[in-house]
């Protein structure tokens, strides 16, 4: 299909209404022009979560992500504050820092260049013949960076609108939880072969938990009664899995004393549009953060976080973070065996859309999303 009938496809189906919706064209999981479209429009212009607070709580403590070509990384101030910088030395414009972990100064791997926290050029070895060559003038190029709830959130765009104040409808909603306290217990890095919509979408559909999941998420019973989907926005979709006092898989701890009522035995899963995911319970945070590196080829980090009054009551520490990280890893393999089988049966010359069902609303949602950027 040309990029132009996979545009009008998408179109299309962003423009009817949902009782009528289908999945998205194949072909825009795979269509160069499209993963083009989206690094323009989407990841040069949205906020993109880079990790949490709590993984980088001393100064010097970094984490860096590729923004499709565009690398940068978040480090912790002397005064606790957060600063993100373009991930690019100011001299031959090597990577200045690789993955996560600590530093006193940035130093660059090529002809040590060294820097403060802060992006000052404090060092240049063997500069001093070079006429006008002045350090205290030059600084590393620093990003719009926002905190939401413990998340960090990077945007290398000048002109996107602040991220807080446009996440207040998830805020409202979310806030009691008190997630930004949660300590984080689990994080890590994969690669996967496939699309990044294709694990966005996965995230978003609550319709494949009683197969994919069934050795897993679903093996206290169907969640499909008990799940409500949100109609998204232009910021976020969500879904709320409502547990009771009955049916308790998710439940606060009673020392936990501010959640009250349904919010005890209550899960949100969301998506901040392009590709923050994130499943909030009282005893839980899981996040995935989808960077695309290609058309076919996806980034993650992903980190798993529990609150203190859990940790702090367990028997055994240990023992309930490795409870709780056996069901989560085996939830990952899981979705990924499926996303990456998604992607390879949509380059099928017979893929075709389908119709979708009601726990692919926010599917949709972000179908809409998609149209909003791509095709504006
Ligand atoms: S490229 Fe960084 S010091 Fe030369
Ligand atoms: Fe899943």
């Amino acid at each position: 299909m040309t990029t132009e009938r996979t545009l009008k496809a998408l179109a299309d189906n962003a423009a009817g209404e949902f009782a009528a919706a289908t999945s998205s064209p194949p072909s825009i999981y795979h269509d160069e022009n499209v993963f083009a479209l989206e690094k323009a429009t989407i990841f040069q212009q949205d906020w993109i979560c880079i990790g949490r607070h709590a993984e980088m709580p001393k100064p010097g403590d970094y984490i860096t992500r590729d923004i499709i070509g565009a690398p940068v990384f978040v480090i912790r101030q002397r005064d606790d504050s957060i600063k993100a910088f373009a991930n690019v030395c100011l001299h031959r414009a090597a990577r200045l820092l690789d993955g996560s972990g600590h530093v006193s100064r940035i130093s660059c791997p090529y002809h040590s260049w060294t820097y403060n926290p802060d992006g000052q050029l404090v060092g240049a070895p063997f500069m001093e013949q070079t006429a006008g060559f002045e350090p205290a003038s030059m600084r590393l190029k620093e990003l719009r960076c926002a905190s939401w709830e413990g998340f960090i959130y990077v945007t290398v765009s000048a002109d996107v609108a602040p991220i807080v104040e446009s996440l207040d409808c998830l805020t409202e909603h979310v806030a009691d939880f008190r997630m930004g306290d949660y300590v984080s217990v689990y994080e890590a890095e994969e690669t996967w072969s496939t699309n990044w919509k294709c694990l966005v979408e996965n995230f978003m559909d609550s319709y494949h938990i009683h197969r994919v999941h069934k050795d897993s998420f679903a093996r206290y019973g169907s969640s499909e009664d008990i799940t409500e989907l949100f109609p998204g926005n232009d910021v976020c979709a969500y879904q709320v899995i409502q547990e009771s006092e009955n049916r308790m898989s998710v439940y606060a701890h009673p020392e936990n004393t501010w959640l009250k009522g349904d919010d005890r035995y209550k899960t949100y899963v969301a998506n901040i549009f392009p590709s923050h995911v994130f499943q909030l319970q009282p005893d839980l945070l899981w996040y995935v953060s989808i960077l695309p590196q290609s058309v076919d080829a996806l980034h993650i980090r992903w980190a798993v976080s529990i609150p203190a009054e859990i940790l702090d009551n367990a028997p055994d520490r240990e023992d309930a973070i490795e409870e709780q990280m056996a069901l989560i890893h085996q939830v990952n393999i899981e979705d990924r065996s499926i996303v990456e089988n998604v992607f390879r049966a949509t380059a099928s010359p017979h893929a075709t859309v389908g119709p979708l069902s009601y726990l692919e609303r926010n599917v949709w949602d972000f179908a809409r999303y998609l149209f909003r950027r791509i095709c504006a």
